[in-house]
């Protein structure tokens, strides 16, 4: 089940399976984007509602009018600048676009991630007629994101191997967090989730401000109030709040290095920058529920960066 061959990720692909994939980001449990059936099983798969649209994987920014018309110019400069990478735009789908894709929504998400691995994929499979690949993160629903090949078995194994679905092993994730999702409808670009590319980069980079989630928002599910979660219980506190706490066996800490590790408290993660910060998050907090730990404290690190992305996350894993 576990492979590290393209070509066979590819033919699995072509054939209707689903094969977890490695991006920069998180690995994605992929399925042929024009295919209802595999992508019906994407779902089940995962245990996620099935109104919940999905992200399309594409091989090159070139093909994005394949699916998202009417982009705005400020959107197509922002792929042309970050792509390959962790950005993702939502903008007016295409026919394209299934309707088990997008929810039923008129708009569609889609994004070219930066893994070589995940690139030579989309790109022969592009030149085998399979245009893109959906791509939700490889774990069960309201879960930990996966940022390794054993993350993703850990989570989906038993399901995978019982259907012959892949798991393409590219290593571990350079990124860590979701990509930054970006709604493109207009002249003003809209965050519906943070991530490595900030807000900050997006702003500087059309020189227009950024807009704020309207009603009619679109649905996101990783903007559900608890997501990303383990099962021990994660608590934010601050670095001075931190050694008030009587501390135990069962507990665990996530900070940057720079913190001291209480007594008798696991240190799950010392980051000394906030992108090895996003880059070990996820691999803590699994790390954490290995070893049964019952709570992890979590000292949230602060910048205009990734961090806003990190703290997205931390929030909704502590809710
Ligand atoms: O980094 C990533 O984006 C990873 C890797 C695998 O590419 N993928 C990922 O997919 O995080 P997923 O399905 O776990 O999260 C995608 C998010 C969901 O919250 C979904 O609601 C939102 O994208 N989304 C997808 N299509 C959308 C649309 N048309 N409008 C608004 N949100 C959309
Ligand atoms: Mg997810």
């Amino acid at each position: 089940m576990r492979t590290n061959s393209i070509d066979s990720a590819a033919a699995a692909l072509q054939a209707g399976y689903l094969c977890a994939i490695p991006t920069e980001t998180v690995y994605g449990l992929a399925a042929d984007a024009t295919n209802p059936t595999a992508i019906a099983r994407v779902f089940e798969a995962k245990g996620r509602p099935s109104d919940h649209p999905l992200i399309v994987h594409i091989a090159d920014g070139a093909y994005l009018g394949e699916w998202i018309r009417d982009i705005p110019e400020w959107a197509l400069s922002l792929t042309k600048k970050f792509w390959p990478g962790p950005l993702t735009i939502v903008g007016r789908r295409t026919d394209a676009a299934l309707n088990v894709v997008t929810g039923g929504q008129d708009t569609v998400a889609v994004r070219v991630p930066q893994h070589p691995v995940a690139l030579e994929l989309l790109r022969n499979l592009y030149s085998a007629g399979v245009p893109g690949l959906v791509a939700p993160s490889a774990n069960r629903f309201g879960h930990v994101s996966p940022t390794s090949a054993e993350h993703v078995l850990a989570d989906l194994g038993d399901y995978l191997s019982a259907h012959d679905d892949l798991v393409l092993d590219g290593g571990l994730c350079s990124v860590g967090v979701e990509s930054t999702i970006v709604l493109a409808l207009d002249h003003t670009p809209v965050i519906l989730r943070p991530g490595a590319v900030s807000s900050a980069d997006i702003e500087s980079f059309t020189g227009t401000p950024i807009g704020h989630m309207r009603a009619e928002t679109p649905r996101v599910s990783g903007a559900l109030d608890s997501h990303y979660a383990p099962r021990a219980k994660v608590l934010l506190v601050s670095e001075s709040e931190l050694h008030n706490f009587v501390t135990h066996s069962g507990v665990g800490l996530i900070a940057r290095d720079d913190v001291v590790t209480p007594p008798q408290c696991v240190r799950l993660l010392a980051a000394n920058t906030n992108e090895d910060y996003a880059r070990e998050l996820y691999a803590s907090m699994r790390h954490a529920d290995e070893l049964g730990l019952e709570t992890i404290l979590v000292v949230a690190p602060s910048g205009d960066d990734v961090a806003i992305a990190i703290n997205d996350r931390l929030k909704r894993a502590a809710f």
